[in-house]
């Protein structure tokens, strides 16, 4: 029997275990680097969601979620961060389940996610589900000196 519940602070080992599954199958295991003691304190925000698919007690799959607010509409919504199913377990209606389970989670608010261009399978489940899917390009920053000329006194203040 599938059943989906919450993750708690005890299972920061299966989610660690989980979350590197769906890296490795995205060729990014390495980027996997956070503490136990960090993810258990996430693990316990109440803007964040960890939902664990089980299979007769064994961890067959995630989905993951932070609550954010739009500035432009003034409204929560939920940005989905992980959805994953273990890969002997998929094509069975766990994914579904899964996003069933955000569905009640989101309450009526909107739920926002990104997919990769070259995942057309996922982008397929997405739309049976009944997602919109539109393409726009992600900018990752990580953040040093800034380009170009260095700002004068005030202009970041906007003076
Ligand atoms: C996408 C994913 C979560 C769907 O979960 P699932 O349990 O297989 O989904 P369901 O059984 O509820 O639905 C099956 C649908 O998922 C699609 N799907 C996507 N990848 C699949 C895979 N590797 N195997 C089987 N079905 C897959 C199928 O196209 C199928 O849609 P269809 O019935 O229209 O053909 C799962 O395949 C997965 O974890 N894939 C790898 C990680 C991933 O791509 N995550 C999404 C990142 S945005």
């Amino acid at each position: 029997m599938i059943t989906i519940r919450r993750a708690t602070a005890d299972d920061v080992s299966t989610v660690r275990a989980l979350m590197r599954e769906l890296a490795e199958h995205q060729n990014q295991g390495a980027e996997v680097r956070v503490s136990a003691g960090r993810l258990e304190e996430l693990l316990n925000r109440p803007d964040i969601g960890y939902l664990i698919a089980e299979r007769g007690g064994r961890a067959i799959g995630y989905v993951s979620w932070v609550k954010r607010v739009s500035l432009w509409t003034g409204q929560d919504y939920l940005a989905l961060d992980d959805l994953y199913v273990c890969s002997g377990e998929r094509g069975a209606g766990v994914g579904e389940r899964l996003m069933r389970a955000v569905s009640e989670a989101a309450e009526g608010r909107v739920v926002r996610w990104e997919v990769a261009e070259a995942n057309v399978a996922a982008q397929r489940f997405y739309q049976r589900i009944g997602a919109t899917v539109v393409s726009k390009k992600i900018c990752r920053w990580q953040v040093a000196p800034f380009p170009g000329r260095p700002a004068r006194a005030g202009e970041a203040e906007g003076r």
